[in-house]
C-alpha cells in the first residue's frame, strides 16, 4: 500500500525512535535509506511503506517456506482463535499439537517419535540440550553434561544457544561467563580445510577428529553434539557423504547424543523434507522452528526419538525439567499444521529441489561473468555466492571498500531484499519458479556488475 509522504517520514521517524531492531546498529538504520518498514508480501514478493516491491531472497530469514500472503493460513488462525486460543501447556495437550505432533513424527526419520514444542529456534535448541542432558542423569550417567558443537556455528541467542555457537560474526565477549562445559570443534571447509587437507584423501577428517577431542575431555562427560545437517551460518558447505555416519558412529561408540539442527535446513529448504535424510543416518534429537509455520506464526520444537523419550518415562521426578507458557500453542500449532500440508499438497519439497537445480546453475553461470564471484555453492533453495576483490589472489576486500554496507544498498536498487556482504545468502521461498529465479539472477548480474563499476574492478 503507498503512503503519502508525510506518513512515511512520520513512521521512520517514529520507528527509528522507539523501535529496537534485531542486531541492526542504529547508526546505520538512521542512515539514507537504512531503516526498511515491510507492510505487505505476495508469493516470493514483499513490499514496503515506501511503495517499493523486492524479491524476498532469503524468505526473510529462511522462514517463509509458502511464500507470502497465504489468506488459507490467516483462516485457520482465525478459526482456531474462536475454537481455543490457549491451554495451559504445563499440564494439558490440545487438539492441534496433538495432530501437529503426529504430522511431525510421519514426516521426520522413523526413530523421531516426540515432540516438545516452543517458540524460537533458539529455545527448540536450549531445550534439546536440556534434553540430551538429563536423558543420562536420568540413565545415571551424571558426569554426561558436555556438548561439543563447531567452530562457525550458529544455533540461536539464549544462554545455552548463545554458548554452543562458534560463529566468529557473533561477539559473546558481553555475555561471558557463558554455560560452561561446552568444547568447540572444527567444522567443514573444503575450500579451507582447517586441517590443511583434500577429499578423499583426507577420509573426511573433519569428522574423524571430534573422537580425539571426545577421548581428550573423556567420553564419560560428554552428552551430546550439536550440528547443522547443512550449515549456512558456516557458508553453505554440504558435508561429504561419510560425514555423518562418522558422528553418528563416534556417537554410538561413547553414548553420546546426536543433535540435528534443522532449524534452517527443515521444510524442505535442501531439497528434502530435512536435511540429515540427505546421509544415511538418524539423529536421537532434531531441532525445527523458521519453515515450521512459515513465520505465520511463533512455534519450533524439539523432536526426540523413542531412545531418548523413554528415558524420561518413570517416577515424578524424571518427567523433563521446565516448560514454557507458551509452548504447544493451540494457535500456533494448528498454523504450523496447515502449512506443512500446503508443502505437501504443492509439492514445494519436490519444487526446493528441481529449482534449486536451476538456480545452482545460473549461479555458476553468473560466476563466469563477474571477476568477483569466488564461490557459489549450496543445495535446494539454500546457497551462498561468495565475492573476493581478487578470486584468483584470494584478496579480500578492504575496509574502505565498504562492501557490508554497499552490497545490501546495491541489491535493493535491482529491488532484491538479501542477507549480504562479501558473501550473498540466496534463499527464496519455495514457492519460487524457474521464470522468478531468472529475475533474481538479473538482479544479481546486475548489483554485482555495478559493485565492480564502483570499486573499479575490472
Ligand atoms: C541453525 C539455527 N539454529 C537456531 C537458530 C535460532 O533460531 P531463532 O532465531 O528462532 O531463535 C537459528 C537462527 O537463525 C539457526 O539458523
Amino acid at each position: 500500500m503507498t503512503q503519502t509522504q508525510s506518513r512515511v517520514d512520520e513512521y521512520l521517524s517514529r520507528g527509528l525512535r522507539h523501535l529496537w531492531v534485531q542486531t541492526q546498529q542504529y547508526n546505520d538504520l538512521a542512515k539514507d535509506d537504512g531503516f526498511v518498514v515491510i507492510n505487505g508480501g505476495d508469493g516470493i514478493y514483499v513490499s514496503d511503506i515506501k511503495g517499493r516491491r523486492f524479491i524476498d531472497a532469503m524468505s526473510g530469514l529462511w522462514v517463509v517456506a509458502v511464500g507470502h500472503g497465504r489468506t488459507e493460513l490467516a483462516d485457520v488462525a482465525k478459526r482456531q482463535m474462536e475454537t481455543l486460543a490457549y491451554a495451559n501447556p504445563f499440564a494439558y495437550a490440545t487438539e492441534p499439537a496433538v495432530d501437529l505432533a503426529t504430522k511431525l513424527a510421519e514426516i521426520t526419520p522413523p526413530s523421531i517419535q516426540k515432540a516438545f514444542f516452543v517458540n524460537s529456534g533458539s529455545e527448540a535448541v536450549e531445550s534439546a540440550i536440556r534434553m540430551a542432558k538429563q536423558y543420562h542423569f536420568n540413565n545415571g550417567e551424571r558426569r554426561k553434561t558436555k556438548v561439543i558443537a563447531r567452530i562457525g556455528s550458529y544455533h540461536g541467542t539464549t544462554a545455552m544457544a548463545m554458548s554452543v555457537n562458534g560463529a566468529a560474526y557473533m561477539n559473546k565477549k558481553p555475555f561471558e561467563p557463558l554455560v560452561p562445559g561446552v568444547i568447540h570443534v572444527e567444522n567443514i571447509n573444503c575450500a579451507r580445510c582447517p586441517f590443511e587437507k583434500t577429499y578423499p584423501e583426507c577420509e573426511v577428517f573433519c569428522a574423524r577428529h571430534v573422537e580425539d577431542e571426545i577421548k581428550f575431555q573423556d567420553p564419560a562427560t560428554i552428552a551430546a553434539i550439536i550440528a547443522e545437517p547443512i550449515s549456512t551460518a558456516n557458508g553453505c558447505w554440504v558435508p561429504q557423504q561419510e560425514y555423518w555416519q562418522i558422528l553418528r558412529d563416534i556417537c554410538d561408540r561413547h553414548n553420546i547424543l546426536l543433535i540435528a539442527d534443522e532449524v534452517i535446513d527443515g521444510f524442505g529448504r535442501t531439497g528434502k523434507w530435512f536435511g540429515i535424510q540427505h546421509y544415511p543416518i538418524e539423529p536421537d534429537i532434531m531441532t525445527v522452528a523458521k519453515g515450521i509455520s512459515s513465520g505465520y506464526a511463533p512455534i519450533s520444537a524439539a523432536l526426540a526419538s523413542d531412545k531418548v523419550a523413554e528415558a524420561f518415562v518413570g517416577d515424578r521426578q524424571d518427567a523433563f525439567v521446565g516448560g514454557i507458557t507458551w509452548g504447544a500453542n493451540p494457535v500456533s500449532c494448528a498454523v504450523a499444521l496447515a502449512n506443512i500440508e500446503i508443502i505437501e499438497r504443492e509439492r514445494l519439497v519436490e519444487n526446493a529441489e528441481s529449482v534449486g537445480g536451476h538456480l545452482a546453475k545460473q549461479l555458476q553461470e553468473l560466476r563466469t561473468r563477474h571477476k568477483v564471484i569466488a564461490d557459489t555453492r549450496g543445495i535446494g533453495l539454500m546457497h551462498t555466492l561468495e565475492m573476493k576483490r581478487n578470486p584468483e589472489t584470494g584478496e579480500d576486500f578492504r575496509e574502505d571498500d565498504n562492501v557490508s554496507a554497499r552490497m545490501p544498498e546495491l541489491l535493493k536498487q535491482q529491488g532484491i531484499l538479501a542477507r549480504a556482504g562479501a558473501a550473498i545468502s540466496i534463499a527464496p521461498p519455495l514457492v519460487i519458479n524457474r521464470e522468478e529465479v531468472d529475475a533474481l539472477i538479473d538482479g544479481l548480474d546486475q548489483a554485482i556488475g555495478q559493485l565492480e563499476q564502483d570499486l573499479q574492478i575490472a
